[in-house]
């Protein structure tokens, strides 16, 4: 079975649609391990619900918390085949995601290239979608690289927004389209239908 490790840091309603598209058949796949850096988020109830393993991930001094060296240890042990960022809001370090080299995806809120990088995350992004005038938005998903949201882009949707009145309404539509196509995403994972050629990715 293709093993997930899911990265979360609050509600976890992207981490609530992998399990769904899990259990509605849509995804060949299982969350083997979800990390949090925050004891009480959303996302941590939602895996205590489903049965599953998680761990917390930082440098706080209770013990409780797993260094990433550790981490890159235990996904080796679980032979983890795919590490999904969904909401994760603290920087991973660079020695862990040259371990998992094309091996961590990321879902944005908005089409990359644009409204990304360092502060540029939740209503943030959609304040400045809605306060740039931008027509259209959308997620993104995109592989982790040692810079921030400048990964090669995997998949992304663009709905029109011409008519939205808030970042909240931006970020509600967009919401919608993550909770699709992030499943969808993985699954082409699962199935080994991503492809590079010509420094571009190819969903096959
Ligand atoms: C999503 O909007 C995602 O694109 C961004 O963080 C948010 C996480 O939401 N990276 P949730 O915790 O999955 O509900």
């Amino acid at each position: 079975m293709y093993k997930l490790a899911v990265f979360v840091s609050g509600r976890g309603s992207n981490l609530k649609s992998i399990l769904d598209a899990i259990s509605q058949k849509r995804l060949t796949a299982k969350v083997e391990a979800v990390i949090s850096n925050k004891f009480d988020c959303g996302a941590i109830e939602i895996a205590k619900d489903f049965g599953l393993n998680y761990y917390f991930v930082g440098n706080n001094k209770t013990g409780v918390f797993l260094t990433f060296e550790d981490l890159a240890l235990e996904f080796r042990k679980l032979n983890i085949d795919l590490v999904v960022l969904a909401g994760f809001l603290k920087k991973i370090p660079n020695s862990f995601i040259d371990n998992f080299e094309n091996k961590i995806i990321n879902i944005h809120p908005a089409l990359l290239p644009s409204f990304g990088g360092k502060g540029m995350y939740g209503i943030n992004v959609h304040k400045a979608v809605f306060n740039s005038s931008a027509q259209i938005s959308g997620p993104t998903v995109h592989f982790v690289n040692r810079n921030y949201d400048e990964g090669k882009i995997i998949a992304q949707q663009a709905i029109d927004i011409s008519d939205v009145v808030s970042p909240e309404e931006i970020a509600k539509r967009v919401l919608q389209i993550e909770h699709k196509i992030l499943p969808f995403v993985i699954q082409k994972f699962s199935d080994n239908k991503v492809r590079f050629t010509n420094n571009r990715v190819y969903l096959d």
